[in-house]
């Protein structure tokens, strides 16, 4: 299978940014970490990181008939792209969306999500974590499609 792992703005600056809400690891060795995990689940694995919405959209229609299933930390865009939204649609690829925090226990203006009724699941405030029990839900939802 391949899986796409996308990570929207200001997520570059894991590790340093407000550790005590995001934690202390980077995104590149984040991104190192689920790499191997996948390759243990016969999944390729691709990472990519943008500020810029145009970028993550244009990824998203990158992944059209390629990507079997995306993951998707959308960050600040969360709250605010409908044009993210229109892209997961358009591509129509299943996907799981991922925050490290809760989302629900921070400001009024992060309860609502533009993916969330669009996602197959939605996975926040376990931190890092997050990333790879979506994976491994992504690896079940695909296998069993190919039963
Ligand atoms: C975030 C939560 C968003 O509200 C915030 O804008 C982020 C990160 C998270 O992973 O907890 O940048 O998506």
């Amino acid at each position: 299978f391949n899986v796409l792992v996308l990570n929207g703005p200001n997520l570059n600056m894991l590790g340093k940014r407000e550790p005590e809400i995001y934690g202390s690891q980077t995104l590149d060795n984040l991104h190192t970490e689920l790499v191997s995990f996948a390759a243990t689940k016969q999944v390729a694995l691709t990472c990519f990181q943008s500020n810029s919405e145009s970028v993550l959209i244009d990824h998203i229609h990158n992944a059209f008939e390629k990507i079997d299933f995306i993951i998707i930390n959308p960050a600040a865009f969360t709250h605010t792209s409908i044009a993210l939204r229109d892209a997961l649609l358009a591509v129509n690829i299943p996907f799981i969306e991922v925050h490290l925090s809760n989302v629900h226990a921070r400001e009024q203006f992060r309860h609502h999500s533009y993916l969330s009724d669009k996602a197959q699941g939605v996975i926040c405030g376990l931190g890092t974590q997050g990333y790879f029990f979506a994976l491994d839900a992504a690896v079940t939802a695909l296998s069993s499609f190919t039963e």
